[in-house]
């Protein structure tokens, strides 16, 4: 399993992102919160500026949509340049066909819950998606607490994946930081997102390498 980091521009200065952007050179992804003030009360960007900064940066961008109506927008997030986009469970009405779409459009298809949704009933779609998004908040706003009661969660869907023999990322997302990054890796995650812990931070490529490597070393033993 190997670990890598997805800084969430969610907590970055929207009015400078591509310098924000590159200042995260060397993540593994850049995390982009798509939020349409339906499916979450916040709302923050969505496609022109996706394409925007795929010209800003050669980090591939990990778009996570807190959106409603996910079939009928995800493949455009493709298009827009996304080399992964995240649907909510809670927001696609036929999960299977859009993770299909986004595939056979060329990114990584994955799915994210929100934390009172189980993964119990989502077993047998897991081989149609490249990754699991499990949140460790309720989503709509950065800088809000880990919810340590989610840590079962990510344990039950690293066995299921495991189960399957299944090459699925498990991400977590929400509160993840230097405090919180080792149970979330112990538990079974290798991607994370970071948004406070990463741009909050003096230097936020030293971050990201920092978190890296403390959820590395949970991994190595
Ligand atoms: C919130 C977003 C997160 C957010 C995380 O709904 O999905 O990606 O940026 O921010 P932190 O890391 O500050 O909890
Ligand atoms: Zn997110």
């Amino acid at each position: 399993m190997s670990v890598q980091i997805s800084p969430s521009i969610l907590s970055a200065d929207f009015a400078r992102l591509a310098e924000e952007a590159r200042a995260v050179e060397g993540a593994d992804w850049l995390h982009v919160d798509v939020m349409d003030n339906h499916f979450v009360p916040n709302l923050t960007l969505g496609l022109p500026v996706v394409e925007s900064l795929r010209k800003a940066t050669d980090t591939p961008l990990d778009c996570h949509l807190m959106i409603e109506n996910a079939d009928r927008w995800a493949p455009a997030y493709v298009e827009a340049g996304a080399s992964s986009v995240t649907f909510h469970a809670e927001a696609a009405a036929a999960p299977v066909r859009v993770a299909r779409e986004i595939r056979a459009k060329g990114a990584r298809a994955s799915m994210a819950l929100r934390p009172a949704t189980a993964i119990e009933p989502y077993e047998d779609l897991l081989p149609e998606l490249d990754m699991l998004l499990i949140m460790t908040i309720e989503p709509g706003f950065g800088g809000q607490a880990f919810l340590d009661i989610m840590l079962p969660k990510i344990r039950r869907t690293r066995a299921l994946i495991d189960k399957h023999g299944l090459d699925l990322w498990l991400q977590v997302d929400g509160g993840v930081s230097s405090e919180t990054i080792e149970r979330c890796a112990e538990a079974g995650a290798d991607n994370f997102v970071a948004g406070t812990a990463v741009y909050g931070a003096e230097d936020p490529a030293a971050a990201v390498r920092a978190l890296r490597e403390q959820a590395a070393a949970v991994h190595r033993h």
